[in-house]
């Protein structure tokens, strides 16, 4: 409808139905089931409070959503229909790899493809808003949502999948297609002191608008229809009652003016956070941020009308955040077509996992793979000949999807071993499962979530698995091992201290690989891991994220190379986890440590190696390339001009593949410090064997801009470095002078 009509609906509005507009609740209060994604309290909402509440949680089904609107209208005096959100985030029925495996593409043009596939399943089953993407980032992997960050440690690349995702999303959203994408979690959520869930965010202002809200921005500036707001503080002020996040940067500089919604129970949370006493106070320090729908509490809906009929708020408060949730609602077309185009489940099931999407998922899975070892170039495996032996906890499991894959159709799903099947033809090798994924004292951490996911109730006797393993690979020459964390080690409260795979698993490696067996271990996992303990036990090393639906045929495409390996690191790899946190984009100190400098006196540490394993960029493949002849096509630059890098490629054989060419740039004398690397460019480039390709960047002014010593963003005269790569430490170099 236009905005007259709009307008006169607000006006025609009571307190307590503009109010209700502002509540979310999720579908037990429905009569439906509750996808429990936050602590599973009672909330104090009455049948009054559900009749006029203005949109649902985490209930997804056409069926079920007809049902519930249908229901809801039918009461409701002016027919404003309800708004549906729910967590889709890497998939729904399709899966794709989880984010971190995405963002090991490369390939945000893919990703903006594969995510209007998801949104085009959501969408049939009754999706309107998407929780996705979010794009904090992450510097520690001790923190578990590493998982759900496609832009990992890296503040550029975070922004390039925020844009490429909210455009997947939202792609014919006027047409009644797509999905509406509600960014998360606003802001800095990745920077978690310690790594621990929920915990304290504190940095300098500077710090926080260079390097963690870009790819939120980038996400505002693709449209992203809604925002979340974070569970941490940001300068000792929880993000959903902060004025100054909220209001002066998210809505007044940069200029959204789209719904706000909190995470989960976050304004009930300001109590515990201790800058609030009561719901009403909660309530006030929300709204006056202008947060505008309470996800899953009853403070607005209880404290809202008082706080108004008490003058410490004003109606015009609640007009305000009521307009942008009706706006929002008519934006998507739910005052002419309240279930937005989706018709029955039966309608919807024919649209899901179509053998075009399942493609897409696969080509996607082999491309977010990242093979970090291949000693001797064991892989790719040959598919006749040899004696193969398939081993783990992984090897013939589903549970590949990772632990945001709410709706994943398992039935789809093939496992390694299913693909092994496919590829050698069955009983042409050997299987032992070998151990489970946890042992049963680890397993006991997760608590009851853990029978969710991960292959169910662990073994007593590992062992046993273990020796079985053992003499099942007698006769085999070659192992590969699918190992990995517990689905629930990483995701929402997956923190740990402890980043090594499960004691039993390296065991078997060990244990294997003292047979004289060549070792592949295949890592399905939703962070980096130390693997430094395997190390010496493993001739190759892939690290699978996980992959998703077709995470099983992905395996073998790249374990009997009819997938070339292209992923690369989007979080460099500790050797040791008191290396954390742990990136590329160091600032320089006044004693730099050298790459093999580990004395005294010189930033680092006495027990542990100053660099990571692996670092952020890096990723081997079938393939072996070179680059050389870096050369820029002037010395001096001036703002509005454009200089180009330009560096040649080789292909060195003896396969085509595919290399990301990174383009990294320094500062080197500011008024403030300035990181020794920054990522400001990549170009994913496919060559054939023996080929050399020139790749060329460009660079201009608008790229060298920071937030300068009196927080004005601009760039400063003087000498860059241009370094490009095929990670972030195998660098050529170049430099240039900016001119004024
Ligand atoms: C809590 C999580 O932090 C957030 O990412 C998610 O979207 C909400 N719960 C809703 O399920």
């Amino acid at each position: 409808m236009d905005t007259a009509p709009l307008r006169q609906l607000l006006d025609e509005m009571t307190i307590d139905e503009k109010i209700g507009q502002l509540v979310q609740l999720s579908g037990d209060c429905f009569g439906g089931g509750d996808i429990a994604t936050g602590p599973a309290a009672k909330i104090g909402v009455t049948q009054e409070d559900i009749d006029r509440c203005g949109s649902v949680l985490n209930v997804l089904g056409a069926d079920e959503i007809h049902r519930i609107q249908d229901a809801y209208l039918a009461k409701s005096r002016l027919h404003i229909p309800l708004l549906f959100m729910a967590d889709v985030i890497y998939g729904y029925q399709t899966c794709y790899p989880s984010p971190i495996g995405l963002g090991c593409t490369w390939d945000p043009e893919m990703i903006e493809g594969d995510y209007q596939v998801v949104a085009e399943e959501a969408h049939a089953d009754g999706c309107m808003v998407t929780f996705s993407p979010a794009v904090d980032v992450v510097r520690d992997a001790r923190w578990g949502r590493v998982v759900e960050m496609p832009g990992g440690e890296d503040p550029y690349l975070g922004s390039r999948f925020a844009e490429a995702m909210v455009k997947g999303f939202q792609q014919g959203l006027d047409e009644g297609q797509g999905v509406a994408s509600c960014v998360k979690h606003f802001a800095g959520y990745g920077a978690a002191e310690g790594g621990r869930e929920y915990n304290t965010v504190d940095m300098s202002e500077r710090r926080f608008r260079q390097d963690y809200l870009p790819p939120y921005k980038a996400a505002i500036d693709a449209d992203a229809k809604m925002v979340m707001t974070s569970f941490n503080t940001v300068d000792e002020v929880p993000a959903t009652a902060n004025r100054w996040l909220m209001h002066d940067v998210l809505r007044e500089e940069w200029g959204f003016d789209g719904p706000l919604i909190t995470d989960y129970a976050a304004i009930l949370e300001l109590m515990n956070h201790g800058v609030a006493a009561d719901k009403d106070e909660a309530s006030k320090l929300a709204l006056d941020a202008t947060v505008d729908i309470d996800m899953k509490t009853d403070c607005y809906a209880h404290s809202l009308k008082r706080l108004v009929e008490k003058g410490r708020i004003s109606e015009q408060q609640i007009d305000e955040a009521c307009w942008r949730v009706l706006s929002l609602k008519n934006e998507l077309g739910l005052f002419e077509d309240p279930y937005r185009g989706c018709t029955t489940s039966d309608a919807a099931r024919a649209i899901m996992c179509t053998p075009e999407k399942l493609s897409s998922a696969r080509a996607c899975a082999d491309e977010a793979m990242v093979l970090l070892r291949n000693e001797g170039q064991v892989l790719p495996l040959a598919k006749e000949g040899g004696r193969l032996a398939l081993v783990g906890p992984y090897a013939d499991s589903k549970e590949i999807v990772g632990m945001w894959a709410i709706h994943a159709d398992r039935s789809h799903s093939c496992t390694v071993k299913e693909a092994f099947d496919a590829v050698l033809g069955e009983g042409a090798y050997v299987y032992a499962k070998g151990c489970d994924v946890l042992g049963p004292e680890e397993y006991g951490t997760l608590g009851e979530f853990a029978r969710f996911a991960g292959g169910g109730e662990p073994a007593e006797d590992q062992e046993a698995l273990i020796a079985e393993a053992v003499s099942a690979c007698a006769d085999a020459d070659t192992v590969v091992l699918c190992l990995g964390e517990h689905p629930l080690q990483s995701g929402e409260a997956g923190a740990r201290t402890k980043l090594r795979l499960p004691a039993q698993q390296q065991e078997l490696v060990r244990r294997l690989h003292d047979l004289g067996k060549r070792t592949i271990c295949v890592l399905f996992a939703g962070r980096p891991l130390v693997l430094t303990d395997i190390l010496p036990y493993a001739d190759a090393l892939l690290m699978a994220w996980w992959p998703g639906t077709a995470g099983g045929e992905a395996v073998a495409d790249i374990l009997f190379g009819d997938a070339n390996p292209s992923g690369r690191l989007t979080m460099s790899f500790p050797a040791t986890e008191g290396q954390l946190p742990l990136y590329y984009a160091q600032f320089p100190t006044g004693r730099p440590a050298g790459k093999n400098h580990t004395g005294r006196f010189v930033t680092g540490y006495l027990d542990a190696p100053n660099f990571g394993l692996y670092p952020f960029g890096y990723g081997l493949s079938y393939h072996t390339s070179a680059l050389s002849d870096l050369t820029l096509d002037r010395e001096v630059l001036h703002p509005g001009e454009e200089l180009h890098a330009s560096i040649t490629l080789e292909n060195e054989g003896p396969v085509a593949g595919t290399d990301v060419v990174q383009l990294y740039l320094h500062d080197c004398t500011g008024s403030v410090t300035r990181p020794i690397k920054e990522l400001k460019g990549f170009e994913r480039v496919t060559t054939e064997s023996g080929e050399r390709r020139e790749v060329s960047f460009t660079i201009t002014e608008e790229m060298l801009r920071f937030w300068r010593r009196d927080m004005t963003f601009g760039s400063e005269p003087g000498r860059f470095d241009v370094y490009v790569g095929l990670d972030s430490q195998r660098v050529l170099s170049a430099s240039f002078e900016l001119e004024a």
